[in-house]
């Protein structure tokens, strides 16, 4: 029916940014958000007097050349030279930094862990950090961290910015609130957070106790891993990767602010909150994605490709192909491929793999390597499935075949991990993992045909 003025009357979106309350869709966008109407300047970056009397100020991501350049601008209540004052320094132990070799720790190996377990020691996000593996140097902004979190009670009026590093959370248990800047992230298990660095947060415990993986990102950022001739769809896409809008706290209150810098903890005295950005926009900006979207892509008629096909982010360094970090996800899929070895097969890689399970069973590892754990498979160190995997999987009457309640997921980089003392002396470590393998025996015996 046509309108007797407007024959074209169309109904538009209430709001301009997607189905998300609270979100932003898209990978790498140029967004635009603000909390109070007005607040974002329109054509510009820098008025005269910026509305509401805030403050623009820029943050960089990369160098300004850089192509494409990452930055956000952001109009706040102050500037964050009032958010930084003396530096005092302060110790967070079992928080280690590339390089971090211990001489009395071997790292050469292959190892596995069972679930850090939570104590009554109250922690939060900064003192329930414990790092794992070191890999490359922080102060040279080359290769990783891996750390377990424990977290039970929320940072009040303190804060805390790495400008080591960008963080990719992997939550395993409990459900956080990431207050930045920029906005709120709430992360629950099967989600993933990206903080970028520099980035002022807290961390909120909404449902503890809180436990996962951090893979801290010394390097170039993560990015969506090129396609191929796989094309346009599939594996990761953009539209699923959610940044937070605007959100603003104007809090006049004694507060903290701890820095990591270089691999050393600095604490600041403020006497406000520094979350007081009022409206942003720019392309550097935290965000989350749910690992329940991503579209696993693999063999459907025999053998199976690298595990390279399940990359969510990579991170880049300087030379193409071989990444900083690889962030992989093993998760439900069916299983096809004919006349195949299906798990993943015996191998030794130049890149270290350090493996954790979010929930379920891994179709390697039948056992041992439970929801809450962690494995490391070392630079050049052989590895592959138990006897149990290689069994079953060897005489398996191959029909299509789903494996269900499976979500592990890889940090590999291309330089050697050096474990920590914690995960060589405190973590669980598993001492007869590399039993797991004893039991394969020697089928051969020269006899051709024998299978
Ligand atoms: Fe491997």
């Amino acid at each position: 029916m046509n309108h007797p003025t407007d024959p074209h009357k169309m109904t538009q979106a209430g709001t301009s940014v997607g189905t998300h309350a609270g979100y932003m869709p898209g990978f790498g966008n140029d967004f635009e958000t603000e909390a109070l109407p007005g607040a974002l300047p329109q054509g510009m970056n820098s008025p005269q007097r910026c509305n509401y009397g805030l403050y623009g100020e820029q943050l960089s991501g990369t160098a300004f050349t850089a192509n494409p350049p990452e930055r956000t601008w952001c109009y706040r209540i102050r500037p964050s030279v009032k958010h930084s004052h003396r530096y005092e320094k302060i110790e967070l132990p079992h928080w280690k930094s590339a390089p971090c070799v211990d001489p009395d720790v071997i790292s050469l190996g292959q190892y596995r862990w069972d679930a850090v377990p939570h104590s009554d020691e109250g922690l939060t996000w900064l003192t329930g950090m414990r790092t794992m593996t070191t890999a490359g140097d922080v102060n040279t902004q080359v290769g990783m961290a891996s750390h377990f979190y424990l977290v039970t009670d929320s940072m009040e009026d303190d804060y805390f910015f790495s400008a080591d590093s960008e963080m990719l959370v992997v939550p395993q248990e409990g459900r956080l609130r990431f207050a930045t800047e920029l906005g709120i992230i709430d992360l629950e298990p099967k989600e993933i957070a990206i903080l970028p660095r520099g980035l002022v947060y807290r961390v909120e415990v909404l449902e503890g106790p809180a436990r996962g993986f951090v893979c801290e990102n010394y390097g170039q950022k993560f990015e969506l891993p090129g396609r191929g001739p796989i094309g346009a769809n599939c594996m990761a896409n953009p539209r699923d990767f959610k940044a937070p809008v605007a959100a603003f706290e104007d809090r006049e209150v004694p507060s903290t602010v701890t820095v990591k810098w270089c691999g050393q903890f600095h604490t600041t005295k403020i006497g406000q909150s520094p979350l007081d950005v009022v409206a942003w926009h720019g392309n550097y900006a935290p965000y989350k994605y749910d690992l329940r979207t991503y579209c696993p892509v693999g063999a459907i008629l025999f053998d199976h490709p690298d595990p390279s096909i399940f990359t969510v982010l990579t991170a880049p360094s300087g030379q193409p192909g071989t990444a900083n970090i690889d962030f992989v996800l093993f998760r439900e899929r069916w299983m096809v491929a004919e006349d195949t070895f299906r798990p993943p097969w015996y191998h030794k890689n130049i890149m270290s793999e350090l493996m954790g399970n979010i929930y379920g069973q891994y179709d390697a590892k039948p056992q041992g390597f439970v929801p809450g754990g962690m494995s490391l498979h070392n630079m050049m160190l052989p590895h592959g499935p138990d006897r149990e995997a290689f069994e079953k999987a060897s005489n398996a009457n191959l029909g299509p075949d789903k494996l269900d309640n499976t979500m592990s997921f890889m940090f590999e980089t291309r330089f050697p991990q050096h474990l920590t003392p914690f995960a060589a002396n405190e973590a669980p470590l598993q001492d007869d993992y590399i039993d797991c393998w004893t039991s394969l025996e020697k089928k051969f015996d020269g006899t051709p045909g024998k299978k």
